[in-house]
C-alpha cells in the first residue's frame, strides 16, 4: 500500500515545503492540512467511547426543516443522561424559544459493523420537559401538544413554567406530537486530538475532546424512524474544549431557565474564490469515508472538486479517487433556510482513480462502456470517464445537475468556513430544486495553495457540489 499511499502524496505534497503561514495572507496551505487528515497523526479514537462528562455545542446549529438548536448533555458513571437542546427562532441562536430537559439511560452495545469507528448504543427515555422562552411560542405549541398528546389535559401552556410532557411510566407521552427523538444516542463515537486552533509549539498538550451522535435524516417525516448512519456536528467536552470556544463556554454555563442566547452577528456573504478543503476524515451515509478539495473560479463559474474516498474512518487507506468539474450558479438567499444562499451546480467533467485492488476489480468487471474503457483499469491509474457519461459502477452520471444549499461562517482563528448541503438520507442526490438541503454537513476550510486569493476582491456569493 505505500505505493498507493504516495500516489495521493504526490497529488498533495508535491512541493514538499509546508510553510503553515503565508504571511501576507494568514492562510494554512492546503497541502499542510490535508497532510495531517490522510495521515490521521492528531486524532485518536476511543473504543470503547467513554462518554461521561458534560457536552456541549461548538455553534449554532442547523437541522432539517430548519430548526436552529445548541445543545448541552452530560452522561453519568451509572449510564444516565440529562440532555438539553435548545432552540430558536434565529439562525445565530440569539432568540431562545423553547428548551427541552431530557432523562433516560444509554447502553453501549457494540461497534458499529456499518460505520467503522462508531459504536452501537441504545437508550431509553425517562423524563421530558418542556419549558418556553417566549409566549407566543408557547401559545402555538399549546395548540400542538394540548390538543394531541397522550395523555394530555388541556391546559394552555406559559412561558417561564417547566411542564412534563412525558412521564417516566409513558402514561404522558408528546414525543410524537414534537416529532422527537433522541435516535442520535444509537450512534457515538469519541475522538481526542491537539488543538489545531492554536500555536502548537506554545502549547503542544492542549487536547480537545469530541463527541459525535448519529445523525438526523434529512425528511422531518423520517426523523423518529432513523437509525442513524452518520454523525452530526460534533459536541466538545466541557472541560476539554477548544481554548477559542466562546460559545462552548457560553452554552455549558447555561440551563433551562437561563438558555444560551450566542452573541448576535450578520450573515456573511458566500464568496467562493480560492481552495477549500475538509477539516476532518468525513463520514457519508452508505459508509463513505472522504475528504473534498475544491477550487472556485469565480471570474468564469467554473469549479473542481476532488473527492479521495478511503476504506476507514481516519482516511488512511485510500480506495478511489475522483475529480470533476463544471460550472455553477448563484441564486438568492434561502427563504427557507435563514442564513443560506442557494446555488445550482453542474458537472460535466469527471476523471476516476481506483486507489486500491478490490475498486480497480470492480471497474474491470463492469462490461460495456459505462465507466472508460472496458477492463483497462489500473491500480492508481486516473481515466477520463466523461466519454462514458460518468461511470455507472460508482453510481455518477454526467451530466449532473445539483440544487445547493451553501452558507459561510469564521471559525475562532477568522478562518472561513464554508458549509454546504446535507445530503439527503436516502442517498440520492439533490437533483431537483425540491430536495435541496435545509441543513448542512461539516464545513471546508479556506486554505492558500491557489495563490489566487485577492484579499481586496469584493465578496462574490457561489457555491459548489457533487457527488453521487
Ligand atoms: C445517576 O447519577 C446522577 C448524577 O450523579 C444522579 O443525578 C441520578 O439520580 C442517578 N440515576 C440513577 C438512576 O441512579
Ligand atoms: C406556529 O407553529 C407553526 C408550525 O410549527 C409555524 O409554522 C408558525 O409560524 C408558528 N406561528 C407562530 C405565531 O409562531
Ligand atoms: C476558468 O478559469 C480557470 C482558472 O483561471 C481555468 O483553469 C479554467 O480552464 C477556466 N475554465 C473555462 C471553461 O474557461
Amino acid at each position: 500500500t505505500s505505493a498507493l499511499l504516495s500516489g495521493v502524496s504526490s497529488v498533495f505534497f508535491s512541493d514538499g515545503a509546508v510553510s503553515l503561514i503565508s504571511p501576507s495572507v494568514k492562510l494554512p496551505q492546503c497541502q499542510h492540512m490535508l497532510k495531517h487528515l490522510h495521515h490521521g497523526a492528531r486524532v485518536t479514537v476511543q473504543m470503547p467511547p467513554n462518554v461521561e462528562g458534560h457536552w456541549v455545542s461548538t455553534s449554532c446549529e442547523v437541522r432539517p426543516g430548519p430548526e436552529f438548536l445548541t445543545r448541552s448533555y452530560r452522561f453519568f458513571a451509572n449510564n444516565s443522561f440529562q440532555a438539553h437542546q435548545f432552540y430558536y427562532e434565529d439562525n445565530h441562536c440569539t432568540k431562545p424559544t423553547h428548551s427541552l430537559v431530557i432523562r433516560g439511560r444509554v447502553r453501549l452495545r457494540q461497534a458499529s459493523w456499518i460505520i467503522r469507528g462508531g459504536t452501537e448504543a441504545e437508550y431509553h427515555l425517562h423524563r421530558i420537559h418542556i419549558i418556553f422562552h417566549s409566549e407566543s411560542t408557547a401559545k402555538n405549541m399549546s395548540h400542538r401538544l394540548s390538543r394531541g398528546c397522550k395523555g394530555a389535559g388541556k391546559e394552555a401552556f406559559e412561558g417561564g413554567v417547566l411542564y412534563e410532557i412525558r412521564s417516566e411510566d409513558g402514561t404522558l407521552d408528546c414525543t410524537k406530537e414534537l416529532n422527537f427523538a433522541m435516535h442520535e444516542l444509537q450512534l457515538i463515537r469519541v475522538e481526542k486530538k491537539y488543538d489545531l486552533n492554536q500555536d502548537s509549539d506554545l502549547n503542544r498538550d492542549h487536547v480537545v475532546e469530541e463527541l459525535f451522535l448519529g445523525d438526523i435524516h434529512t425528511e422531518m417525516a423520517q426523523r423518529m424512524y432513523y437509525k442513524p448512519s452518520s454523525y452530526q456536528t460534533a459536541l466538545q467536552n466541557a472541560k476539554h474544549h477548544a481554548h477559542g470556544c466562546i460559545m462552548c463556554r457560553i452554552i455549558s454555563r447555561s440551563d433551562e431557565l437561563h438558555p444560551p442566547v450566542l452573541p448576535p452577528r450578520g450573515d456573511l456573504t458566500v464568496g467562493l474564490f480560492g481552495t477549500w478543503v475538509s477539516q476532518r476524515c468525513e463520514v457519508r451515509p452508505e459508509v463513505l469515508f472522504l475528504t473534498r478539495h475544491f477550487s472556485f473560479h469565480e471570474h468564469n463559474r467554473t469549479w473542481e472538486g476532488r473527492y479521495y474516498h478511503y476504506s476507514d474512518p481516519v482516511c488512511k487507506y485510500p480506495t478511489f479517487t475522483i475529480y470533476a468539474r463544471g460550472r455553477y450558479s448563484r441564486g438568492l438567499h434561502s427563504t427557507r433556510v435563514t442564513g443560506g444562499t442557494e446555488f445550482v451546480f453542474k458537472v460535466n467533467h469527471m476523471r476516476v482513480t481506483p486507489m486500491d485492488l478490490s475498486t480497480t476489480s470492480l471497474l474491470n468487471v463492469f462490461s460495456g462502456d459505462q465507466c472508460g474503457t472496458e477492463r483497462s483499469w489500473q491500480v492508481g491509474v486516473e481515466q477520463d470517464v466523461t466519454g462514458t457519461h460518468g461511470c455507472l459502477a460508482l453510481g455518477i452520471r454526467l451530466p449532473h445537475t445539483e440544487y445547493e444549499l451553501f452558507r459561510m461562517d469564521q471559525d475562532p482563528l477568522g478562518r472561513y468556513l464554508l458549509f454546504n448541503g446535507q445530503r439527503p438520507s436516502d442517498g440520492s442526490s439533490p437533483d431537483r430544486p425540491e430536495k435541496r438541503a435545509t441543513s448542512y454537513q461539516s464545513p471546508l476550510v479556506q486554505c492558500s495553495d491557489s495563490s489566487q486569493r485577492h484579499d481586496s476582491a469584493a465578496p462574490h456569493e457561489l457555491h459548489f457540489i457533487v457527488h453521487g
